[in-house]
């Protein structure tokens, strides 16, 4: 028998098609020979299904092996009874093989496909390189059908609001969203490099100039950046931009489709999360005073407290000082925490030192009736414990835990440092605790618009502005007047939305006059030179009739990270690099031949 095309899926036999002929295409994903018989459980994307094989009859049976690509024709027969398998869906059937082919014989498996308690062992490099075997198993195709079903879901949402979907170039100039470009060098003009887009922006924008008026595509987008788990070189975005539109449109447009593709694709797939509801909106000054942070978890409350004005004349000296000094003390409380031996409080303050905290200081709260020696008693029948309540007077604690709104059982944790300092550790140690106290429930997606972030960001290493978005974003109206004196102060119409703490798109209103475009260019440090080499082409856009408009650009990657609750980008991607940006199954990057070097103009370095 030769190859001849599937009449049915195996996962689709049932006892309904006893007595039927059928012909299946698939791989030989279990493989048992049991002397007088020989069981094959044949697998293709819809499920498996058990062939009988009677080696009187069949010749050759040795060469179906662990994985082969098989065809083979057969009868439906029920099972007896007591070999019925009910976990399987085709388990009261299995199918007594008349012929068969192997149409890919295949060698011993560098890991075991078909066993999914050994490969969670399997080193993640290893199925990387051999990513067409690790593709076969039925929870990698369900990953890749769930991001199929996503994209085709947000294309047929923004199809029926009158969208265009357009292509924009991959070799083109670079476009700056804060990354390194992956260059592509030119060959008729040695010294002259393509870069690879590091979002459709400027494209984007242009189709508005164009009057394309409603665009997006799901873009691919390349960036030479550190990799983080949410981060790849290379991943797509779904790019929107619009024309005539203020800053609410947007955010209906985008707030609608996530909410529509989301629901619906929980419910298709069954996926383990409650329905996704309105999204939640606060300013970025509000998020970073109330969670440290522009990404904040909001499954849970515990919002990070300042208990600067409580403390700065207290009688502990890293305060004391750290306010003298214009920073803050500000922290998180931890329910529970109170009864966390000293190293586990320890290993808490080494958490935070990672995150750049020179230390952190706690006080256990806990009710006077249980208090043991050595607490101090302080209010409305609280006392604490701690190395460090000695520093502080009865009414400073009562003043700090009215502020934390301390509970029996709180460990109030305290950072004392610069007010990003004190962020950057609490948003993260808020995240421990969340995780701890199980309040990150995995069955919740908490969306939330993240708004008005400021314009420009300080870059302490650079000492320069650089854009805390890019820098097509447009300013605040109100806030110009602050343009020149204190730039920090400018806000923008920019905005994120953030789910469980992540990040999953950005955008923003962008400028489309020239004369604030070169004002924007200047305050970063793009001198009248540079900004004509490099932006030349917008610049002169805008002068030639630009619409007001404005977009968004929501990660398809993170969106799928955040539907199946896996928290590696690398699980949702078919072929992702893995650190480094190095693909091993294609092992690239790789050396080219030096004819190649010649022939581009390039020299080994
Ligand atoms: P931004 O750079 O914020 O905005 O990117 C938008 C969204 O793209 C996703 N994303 C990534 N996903 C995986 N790996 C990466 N390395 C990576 N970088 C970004 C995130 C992020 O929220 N042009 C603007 C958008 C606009 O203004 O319309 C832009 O690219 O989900
Ligand atoms: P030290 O006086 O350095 O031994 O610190 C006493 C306690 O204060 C320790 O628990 C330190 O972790 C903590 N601590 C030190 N520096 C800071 C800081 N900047 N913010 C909060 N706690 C701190």
């Amino acid at each position: 028998m030769s190859f001849v095309k599937r009449t049915h899926a195996c996962g689709s036999i049932r006892a309904e098609h006893e007595g039927h002929t059928v012909t299946l295409n698939g791989w030989a994903h279990k493989v048992r020979d049991l002397g007088g018989v020989f069981f094959v459980d044949l697998r293709d994307r819809t499920g498996l299904v058990q062939l009988l094989c009677d080696p009187q009859t069949l010749r050759d049976l040795e060469s179906i092996r662990h994985e082969c690509c098989l065809s083979v024709r057969g009868v439906v027969r029920r099972r007896s009874p007591e070999a019925v398998n009910p976990k399987m869906p085709t388990g009261e059937v299995e199918v007594e093989v008349t012929s068969f082919a192997v149409l890919g014989p295949a060698k011993p498996l560098p890991f075991p496909v078909s066993d999914e308690e050994q490969m969670q062992n399997v080193n993640e490099e290893l199925r990387i390189k051999y990513r067409y075997l690790d593709l076969r198993r039925p929870a990698m195709h369900r990953k890749l059908a769930l991001r199929s079903a996503a994209i085709r879901k947000i294309r047929a949402y923004l199809d029926a609001r009158e969208f265009l979907e357009i292509e924009t170039p991959i070799i083109t100039k670079s476009t700056p969203e804060g990354a390194r470009d992956y260059l592509v060098p030119y060959r008729l003009e040695p010294g002259h490099f393509y870069a690879l887009p590091q979002s459709p922006q400027q494209y984007k924008q242009l189709l508005m100039v164009g009057g394309m008026e409603r665009y997006y595509q799901i873009a691919k987008c390349f960036r030479d950046e550190s990799q983080r788990a949410d981060r790849q070189p290379e991943f797509t975005q779904l790019d929107v931009e619009m024309s005539f539109v203020d800053q609410e449109d947007i955010l209906q447009l985008a707030e609608g489709l996530t909410l529509s593709v989301c629901n619906e694709l929980i419910e298709e797939f069954g996926l383990e999360l409650d329905p996704v509801e309105p999204f939640a909106r606060l300013t970025y000054d509000e998020s970073v005073h109330l969670y440290g942070c522009d990404k904040p978890d909001l499954r849970f409350g515990l919002p990070l407290f300042d208990v600067s004005a409580q403390v700065a004349e207290s009688g502990f000296g890293v305060f004391k000082n750290t306010i003298e000094a214009g920073g803050r003390v500000r922290g998180v409380r931890f329910p529970g925490g109170s009864s966390l031996s000293r190293k586990e409080v320890g290993a808490l303050e080494e958490f935070c030192r990672e995150f750049g905290a020179k230390g952190m200081a706690s006080l256990a709260v806990v009710s006077v009736s249980e208090a043991g020696e050595g607490a101090v008693p302080v209010s409305d029948g609280l006392a604490v414990r701690s190395s460090i309540a000695k520093f502080f007077s009865v009414d400073e604690l009562e003043g700090i835990l009215k502020v934390c709104q301390a509970q029996p059982g709180d460990l109030l944790c305290f950072v004392a440092d610069t007010y990003m300092v004190c962020n950057n550790a609490l948003f993260r140690l808020r995240n421990l605790i969340g995780d701890r106290c199980g309040l990150r429930n995995p069955r919740k997606l908490r969306f939330a618009w993240v708004l008005d972030f400021p314009l420009f960001d300080w870059d302490a290493d650079s000492a320069a502005w650089v854009p805390a978005h890019h820098p097509f974003t447009a300013p605040k109206t109100e806030d110009l007047v602050y343009f020149e004196t204190d730039p920090g102060r400018v806000r923008a119409d920019c905005y994120d939305i953030v789910c469980n703490g992540m990040e999953w798109a950005s955008g923003s209103i962008r400028i489309h006059r020239p004369d604030i475009q070169a004002k924007v260019f200047s305050m970063l440090g793009i001198d009248e030179q540079t900004q004509k080499e490099r932006f030349g082409h917008m610049l002169e856009a805008f002068q030639l009739g630009a619409p007001p408009h404005g977009g968004i650009a929501p990660g398809i990657d993170r969106l799928i990270m955040l539907l199946l609750g896996e928290e590696n980008i690398r699980e949702v991607i078919a072929f992702p690099k893995v650190a480094q940006g190095y693909d091993p199954m294609m092992d690239a990057p790789s050396p080219v031949d030096p004819q190649q070097w010649a022939e581009l103009g390039l020299r080994p370095a």
